[in-house]
């Protein structure tokens, strides 16, 4: 795992194997790409002419830009890597902290293979710490355990030549002895570290990660961190009366599981749910998606890694909340034991569904862990899941949709991603759309118009939660899972997508921020 300092030397005594600094676009008028702030001692050894360098190099500050060069004498560290931050900010703001982490990011990646790096970024308070380590910390992610395991007497680090990730990061131009600088670095380390083990969650294979092995994860690092952890299995399922997270499972030689982890603090007054789709291979069912739809279906479970990650996130941080979290894990494939199109549940709420396409599973699962959630009243359920390829297509792969029961809960939610650097847009749940869903047989279909599909499942979902809670839906099938070129701190495959959104979202509650 990446180390963090917060580096007490300067840019020029900094021994590491590069230094990394900022570049702008210049503000209207100006001709050439601008040094950053924080790079000036960098500046200096280059006589002051950094700028001019890179200019001469080709670079323009633009956002993602990456540009090596060789250090001059006078610096304790062979290369520079100037990373692009965007336009420059006007006079008297302040650089974007998201801007810093994506920059953090793509120059941790354009580092990968080295030991220690500098990041001589624009550092004014805590937030940009915050930025800074986080984006350098989750550029530095290589998800290589299927890699290099060939025997061939080649050496244990062969990973089919990937290169490791940067190995320490040291921010500079951070105070380690300002208290809300340590601090900052300190939460940038425990959410990188989780958002960067939910993604290894996602990118484990579905042959390796199914609903028992997921539930046995986080059993143990319930263990390590003071959570509580209950597992119901196929038979406590089947006793419980849980028949949509079983009609999902039935198809599977790998039996469902529904995890509760319970993070509880004393001085706690606030107790949230957070709900995740388990779905550790979605290929459908009965409903099989074709060649093309199946091969990234691993990362239906991105919903409940979010959650696991963040319970574990705020275990760690000892925030003063207590949080519940709810894994409904499945694996749903097509067998002569799988539901059927046409099969009718009945949930753990008593209602019955109508099952009327297998591949909307998600639902399925969910709507039994809402209810079972809300059966504990917790003062507000947050529910992620890789949910419909509607939503996909509403909001793009980098977006993700939020639903909800009340309108001022659904824009907080979107502040907090906003807040944290992860991009969200408050969607409806119109009320016409519920009557595609009658079914004449059973209370519900499990689906209805395709046109809002996205919606469609929020409003399913909804009838699952309990009376009079506060309840939010994060639809992260866009954002879950990254099949494009690495780009700032988002790597290849999964994402993370959410955990920082609830992370955050408990540090507002505990801190009595939100109702
Ligand atoms: N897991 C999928 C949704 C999905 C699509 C996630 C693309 C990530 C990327 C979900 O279970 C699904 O298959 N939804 C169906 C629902 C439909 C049958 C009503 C869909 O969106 O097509
Ligand atoms: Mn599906
Ligand atoms: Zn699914």
């Amino acid at each position: 795992m990446t180390a963090l300092t917060l580096s007490t030397a300067g840019a020029a005594t900094l021994r590491a194997d590069a230094l990394v600094v900022g570049v702008a676009k210049s503000p209207k008028g100006g001709k050439g790409p601008v040094v950053a702030p924080g790079a000036e001692a960098v500046d200096s050894a280059f006589g002051g002419k950094l700028g001019a360098v890179l200019e001469s190099l080709g670079a323009t500050g633009a956002e993602g830009e990456v540009t090596k060069l060789p250090a001059p004498a006078g610096l304790k560290v062979p290369v520079v890597l100037a990373v692009g931050l965007g336009s420059a900010p006007e006079k008297g703001e302040s650089f974007d902290p998201d801007a810093l982490r994506r920059a953090a990011g793509s120059a941790a990646r354009a580092l990968s293979g080295s030991k220690k790096a500098g990041f001589a970024l624009p550092v004014e308070d805590a937030s940009d710490v915050t930025a800074i380590a986080e984006g350098a910390l989750l550029g530095a992610y290589a998800f290589t355990a299927y890699q290099g395991g060939e025997k061939t007497g080649k050496g244990k680090n062969d990973n089919g030549g990937a290169k490791l990730p940067l190995g320490e990061i040291a921010v500079l131009g951070a105070k380690p002895r300002d208290k809300a600088h340590k601090a900052a670095a300190e939460r940038a380390q425990v959410v990188a570290t989780e958002v960067n083990i939910a993604r290894d969650l996602i990118n484990t294979p579905p042959n390796d990660l199914n609903p028992e092995s997921f539930a046995a994860v986080a059993t143990a690092a319930g263990k390590e961190n003071g959570i509580k952890v209950q597992v119901l299995d196929e038979k406590a399922l089947a006793k419980g009366g849980y028949g949509g997270i079983l009609g999902v499972g039935k198809g599977s030689e790998a039996p469902p599981r529904l995890v509760k982890l319970a993070y509880t603090h004393p001085k706690a007054t606030k107790t949230l749910a957070f709900v995740g789709k388990g779905i550790t291979y979605d290929s459908g069912g009965i409903s099989l998606k074709p060649a093309g739809h199946n091969e990234t279906m691993k990362c239906d479970m991105s919903g409940a890694a979010a959650v696991f990650s963040a319970v574990v996130s705020a275990a760690k941080l000892g925030l003063e909340v207590n949080i519940t979290g709810w894994l409904a894990l499945a694996e749903n494939m097509p067998s002569g034991s799988a539901t059927r199109p046409g099969d009718v549940l009945r949930m753990y709420s008593g209602k019955t569904v109508e099952v009327l396409n297998t591949d909307a599973e998600g639902r399925l699962v969910l709507a039994d862990a809402l209810t079972r959630a809300s059966e504990e009243k917790p003062d507000a359920i947050v529910d992620v899941a890789t949910l419909t390829g509607a939503m996909v297509m509403a909001l793009g792969n980098r977006t993700f949709g939020i639903m909800a029961n009340d309108d001022a809960f659904r824009t907080s939610i979107h502040e907090i991603a906003e807040e944290v650097g992860e991009a969200s847009w408050p969607m409806p749940l119109p009320a016409d759309l519920r009557k595609g869903m009658d079914s004449p047989t059973a209370d519900i279909a499990n689906m209805g118009e395709r046109m809002g599909g996205g919606l469609v499942a929020g409003l399913f979902l909804q009838e699952f939660v309990g009376e009079g809670i506060t309840w939010a839906h994060v639809d992260i099938a866009g954002p879950a899972f990254h099949e494009g070129a690495p780009y700032g701190y988002t790597p290849k495959g999964g994402t993370g997508s959410a955990v920082r959104t609830l992370v955050r979202l408990a540090e507002r509650t505990a801190a009595g921020d939100l109702g």
